[in-house]
């Protein structure tokens, strides 16, 4: 069986596909939910899925191997990060080469970076009058949103369409690709 472990740090609609998706797979499930928030929804829904949660610092993150301790006592092969917000340490980075990626709600290069999550990202395609968007998927490097692009998918900006339709069509997106992606990496 290869592990899953996702990172979240918000509402987590994306990690309950991702999780059910695999449930019925056969030879990927995921087995553990990592959050930097303690209030984040997403561990509601983790626990209601009976995935085992851990809630930890950014001191945890960056200056331990707490993590790194956890996840390898877990037998953790796969990190995918849905909504997660925080840097991803140099350490592992090191610990997972290509074994972890990420999804970005917009077409990467284009509204990507620091601070470029979730609405913020739709408002500023909105406001840029784009006539398209979609998702990124990628894998994660030391920067925000710029490790080597895996898949994108588009859809269009319509005339009327605001920050939150788009954010609607962008989740369908992810909902449908982000799990499919995921196990292609996987067995790749
Ligand atoms: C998703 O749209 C994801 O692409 C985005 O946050 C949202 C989380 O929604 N991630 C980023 O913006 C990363 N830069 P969810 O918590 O309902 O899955």
């Amino acid at each position: 069986m290869q592990r899953i472990a996702i990172f979240a740090s918000g509402n987590g609609s994306n990690a309950q596909r991702i999780i059910e998706h695999f449930n019925d797979h056969p030879t990927i499930r995921v087995t553990l939910l990592l959050c930097n928030n303690p209030d984040a929804y997403v561990l509601e829904r983790a626990r209601n899925l009976h995935i085992p949660t851990v809630v930890f610092t950014r001191a945890d993150l960056n200056h331990s191997q707490y993590l790194l301790d956890i996840l390898t006592v877990q037998g953790i092969d796969f990190l995918v990060l849905a909504g997660f917000l925080w840097l991803v340490p140099d350490y592992l980075l090191k610990a997972y080469p290509f074994r972890i990626i990420n999804i970005h709600p917009a077409l990467l290069p284009k509204f990507g970076g620091k601070g470029m999550y979730g609405m913020r990202v739709h408002k500023s395609v909105i406001e840029a009058g784009d006539s398209e968007s979609g998702i990124s998927i990628h894998y994660v490097n030391a920067a925000y949103d710029e490790g080597q692009i895996i898949f994108q998918a588009k859809c269009p900006v319509e005339k009327g369409d605001t920050a939150e339709s788009l954010a609607k069509k962008i989740h369908e997106l992810e909902y449908r690709h982000y799990p499919e992606v995921i196990e292609g990496v996987m067995r790749s």
